[in-house]
């Protein structure tokens, strides 16, 4: 099956009470070990590519490293996602050069300016076939180098989303309610400690999220800054050279709930990131004299895949819907 947009995903999702995984890539083995577990699992995909993966990988490399997943997984529904396009420039090049859908983040712009940005987005997409995700609200946290402070992040406004998909006619809104970029996701004293000694963060902000279901009934909302930091990679990483203290994600189950919801698109990449530099730490602790990167990379993608099956069927509810 060809790349497809997200819109019969979304539909399906939002009825049916799951989400879809929405990973990002960087590189092949990333890409295999994502499309590998979804072909696994049976579970429709969205393989996303940020500006910073653009930048690093190039453009083409990427969108034909996402074309082989197509040929190589063709029971599977993919789409090709821009995430966090900064720009209607970029959104453009990548609506001209494959994506399939594209996001238009200028949640860190004034409302009439997001909505004149993301406006002009959607317009040049729709025009070409292709799906358009904004953003309300901004999350803390570093994406593509910007690093917003818990401070400066802030939670959507439940009132103002109506107005927003009207005018911009946007197929999907990315909400904030409380996730965060990265894996440092909340600092030590806005977590509590249970009774292993282990942070625990404070609850994701439902409340807002029913708020702006009942504004917007059938839309699919996304969640960003969606991984759960799995303490047995930051273990990994830390057994191993690395320092992470106090790493944190959301926990599963409040994402598990949230897909439950309106929540269709649940984005994650720090777990995959973890998963990869704990695998290939530990590889080069247990075998010092190893140089081939074949060898540390081949259990780092099976972790990869493992990772995301686990998420496809135990966190998305995904699993079996392609
Ligand atoms: O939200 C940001 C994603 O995790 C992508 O990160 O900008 O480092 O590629 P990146
Ligand atoms: P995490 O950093 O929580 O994986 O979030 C990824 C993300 O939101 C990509 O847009
Ligand atoms: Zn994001």
């Amino acid at each position: 099956m060809p790349l497809v947009t997200s819109a019969e995903m979304f539909k399906k999702a939002y009825n049916g009470g799951y989400a879809i995984g929405a990973f990002n890539v960087n590189n092949m083995e990333i890409v295999q070990g994502i499309t590998e577990a979804c072909r696994e699992e049976k579970a429709p995909v969205i393989l996303q590519v940020s500006k910073g993966a653009r930048a690093y990988a190039n453009h083409t490399y990427l969108v034909k490293l996402v074309e082989a997943a197509v040929i190589e997984c063709p029971e599977i529904p993919v789409v090709l996602h821009l995430d966090h396009g900064p720009d209607f420039e970029t959104c453009k090049a990548c609506i001209d050069g494959g994506f399939t859908s594209v996001m238009i983040d200028a949640s860190s712009k004034p409302f009439a300016e997001n909505i004149e940005i993301t406006k002009k987005v959607v317009e040049y997409a729709h025009d070409h076939g292709v799906v358009v995700e904004a953003e309300l609200g901004s999350l803390a946290g570093v994406e593509d180098e910007v690093k917003v402070s818990a401070e400066d992040s802030s939670y959507t406004r439940p009132e103002e989303v109506q107005e927003f998909v009207e005018k911009t006619g946007c197929d999907s809104l990315a909400i904030a309610i409380g996730t965060s970029h990265g894996a440092y996701k909340f600092t030590a004293e806005q977590c509590t400690r249970n009774e292993k000694g282990i942070l625990v963060p404070p609850p994701l902000r439902f409340d807002i999220l029913e708020e702006v279901s009942k504004r917007l009934p059938g839309f699919p909302i996304v969640l960003h800054g969606s991984s759960s930091v799995p303490q047995e990679y930051v273990k990994m990483v830390n057994e191993n050279g690395g320092k992470m203290p106090d790493a944190v994600g959301i926990p599963e189950e409040q994402l598990r709930k949230a897909a439950t919801l309106s929540v269709c698109k649940i984005n994650i990449d720090s777990d995959l990131r973890l998963a990869m530099t704990g695998t290939i730490r530990q590889f080069f602790s247990e075998h010092p004299d190893k140089f081939d990167p074949r060898e540390y990379l081949k259990p780092a993608r099976a972790n990869i895949k493992e990772l995301v099956k686990h998420k496809l069927v135990d966190v998305l509810g995904c699993a079996g819907k392609a």
